[in-house]
């Protein structure tokens, strides 16, 4: 029985429905997204496997279950366990600030075990240089063309770079995480290569832009929600230098994958206010990868 419709921010839609055993989320896709949202499912159901395997990991950490899918010619969709949680907005308006930096850690500790799992390879720099023209391809204003060309020459110039490649959740911004006595991960992204750098420019997307935020219609306290993303956004970059440090990562390999991050976001963004916000970071990042 399909009770609710649930907000969310993709094409897909998202209803709450009863059955005998529970509450279940029941994520459906049409015609086009059909594929995409089967392929989110299978690597929900994977990743739980895999994260099974860390008994650190799988203390803190769970893929919402995905218990079974429904399929026509016309459309798709899979049910997983509803679970209650908060969400980062609950959690900074009505939690200590200092539980922030727990979540900080816990998320930091999920990327270390990504990191620590994942393998340096040579950079395939034709893979790259193909994303790249792409996103060219998507984009008419003269800046970006701009950002593509530095991000084009950084990528020649860097060929005999090796890069990690392992496993990513591949949206890991806070909206696709619900913090229950686990944190819950949601809405799994295949990428166009598998790194956990995605994951990070993912984070940094969410602190540094204050995403979820952003997405948000929710009435909030304006003034405690910024605090709490401040000290968020100081935790994240803290964290990241000894993450770097310890598995040399480059800086610019990770402001290079955060560039990209906002420049495949760009064309689907029709808000002025994250368009402009979104163009800002892309420019003084550029100059980061310029140097
Ligand atoms: N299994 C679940 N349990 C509880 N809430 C969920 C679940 N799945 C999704 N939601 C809620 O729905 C929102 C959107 O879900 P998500 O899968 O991220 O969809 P979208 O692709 O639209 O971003 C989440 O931010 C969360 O609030
Ligand atoms: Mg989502």
């Amino acid at each position: 029985m399909d009770l609710l419709p649930i907000k969310g921010h993709s094409n897909f839609d998202l209803s709450l429905s009863k059955r005998h055993d529970g509450y279940f989320v029941k994520k459906t896709a049409f015609r086009d997204g059909i594929a995409r949202l089967k392929q989110q499912a299978q690597k929900q159901i994977d990743f739980d496997q895999v994260m099974r395997k860390n008994l650190l990991i799988s203390n803190f950490f769970e893929a919402a279950a995905v218990t079974s899918s429904e399929e026509t010619a016309e459309q798709y969709s899979f049910f997983m366990k509803f679970y209650h949680g908060q969400s980062i907005l609950n959690i900074i308006e009505s939690e200590d600030i200092y539980q922030l930096r727990n979540i900080i850690d816990k998320l930091f500790m999920f990327l270390d075990w990504e990191f620590e799992n994942a393998k340096l390879e040579p950079l395939d720099t034709k893979k790259m240089l193909d994303k790249l023209e792409s996103l060219d391809a998507k984009i008419t204003e003269k800046k970006l063309k701009q950002t593509l060309e530095v991000m084009k020459k950084y990528i020649q110039k860097n060929k005999n770079m090796k890069m990690h490649m392992g496993v990513s959740h591949g949206d890991f911004t806070f909206s696709n995480m619900i913090f229950s006595h686990k944190i819950v991960l949601i809405d799994f992204l295949d990428s166009f290569i598998e790194t956990p750098l995605q994951d990070i420019s993912k984070l940094l997307q969410e602190v540094r832009l204050q995403w979820t935020l952003l997405l948000s219609n929710e009435k909030t306290d304006k003034t405690k929600i910024n605090i709490g993303y401040r000290y968020l956004l100081k935790q994240t970059e803290e964290k990241l230098k000894v993450l770097m440090k310890k598995y040399s990562i480059d800086r610019k390999t990770v402001e290079f994958f955060y560039i990209m991050t906002l420049l495949r976001i760009i064309p689907y963004t029709k808000n002025k206010h994250i368009f402009d916000l979104l163009m800002k970071d892309i420019i003084a990042y550029t100059e980061v990868l310029k140097k």
